[in-house]
């Protein structure tokens, strides 16, 4: 409970494996998304899976069953540790994604990557829900989609850290929370543009699996001695 993993936000190939050797000792994983994925593409991951780095590969996947599983199939070519796809999607479409990372893991000879789910973007407000049709209140999607999640037989969510002890008492111990939006306490006092936020301590005591951190650790001016005094404060409540 409570490993921490750096969002690697940065503008170049280079930097992200500057930074994620750099700091490679004091996280459990680098978390790659979509503009440097675009930008650097697949042999970026590969590099950083080579040298043993835990890659999750934030491409949020959300497209029909057959074109997800396809997607997932190359993303564990790639050797991601982890992978995500948007959970309203639905179950068929997260049973795909599922099927396809344990069927072509298989038949690489290599570790199943974990295969998590969004479940409402940080940036959804209500009125932007009820704009698309859902009814139900917020909280109630988010538990409602982790729900589908773990039905379909997916590990865990992405969600905001307020959300994760609702999402931990639905879904019981062993399904992955992981929670970005951590600021405070040893994560600093910038928000930067998150406006639901936890400290690393609270993200943990409310059931977070994984804290993601981008900028409070890669905009500073010593990105490892940041990241220690997050990691310590993350391993001092998972123990305490
Ligand atoms: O810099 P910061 O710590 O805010 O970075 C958080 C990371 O988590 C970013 O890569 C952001 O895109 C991602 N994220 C998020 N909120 C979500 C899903 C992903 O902040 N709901």
């Amino acid at each position: 409970m409570g490993e921490l993993l750096v969002a690697l936000d940065v503008e170049s190939g280079a930097r992200a494996r500057q930074l994620a050797t750099e700091l490679r000792d004091v996280v459990g994983g680098v978390k790659i998304g979509s503009r440097l994925f675009t930008l650097e593409g697949p042999a970026l991951v590969q590099a950083l899976a080579a040298d043993g780095i835990k890659v999750f590969l934030d491409l949020k996947f959300h497209d029909i069953p057959n074109t997800v599983a396809q997607a997932v199939e190359s993303a564990v070519q790639t050797g991601a540790w982890m992978v995500n796809v948007h959970a309203s999607g639905g179950v068929p479409m997260m049973q795909a994604a599922a099927r396809a990372a344990a069927e072509t893991a298989d038949k690489l000879g290599r570790p199943r990557p974990l295969v998590i789910a969004v479940t409402v973007l940080t940036s959804t407000d209500a009125d932007t829900l009820q704009q698309v049709g859902v009814s139900r209140t917020l909280m109630d999607q988010v538990v409602t989609l982790a729900d589908m999640a773990r039905t379909a037989g997916l590990d865990g969510v992405v969600a905001s850290p307020l959300e994760t002890a609702a999402i931990r008492s639905r879904c019981g111990p062993d399904f992955l929370v992981v929670t970005p939006g951590i600021r405070g306490a040893s994560a600093g006092a910038e928000k930067n543009d998150q406006h639901r936020t936890m400290g690393p301590a609270e993200a943990v005591r409310a059931g977070s699996s994984y804290s993601v951190v981008g900028r409070p650790i890669i905009a500073a001016s010593d990105p490892r001695a940041a990241a220690e005094a997050i990691g310590r404060e993350l391993t001092a409540t998972a123990g305490a």
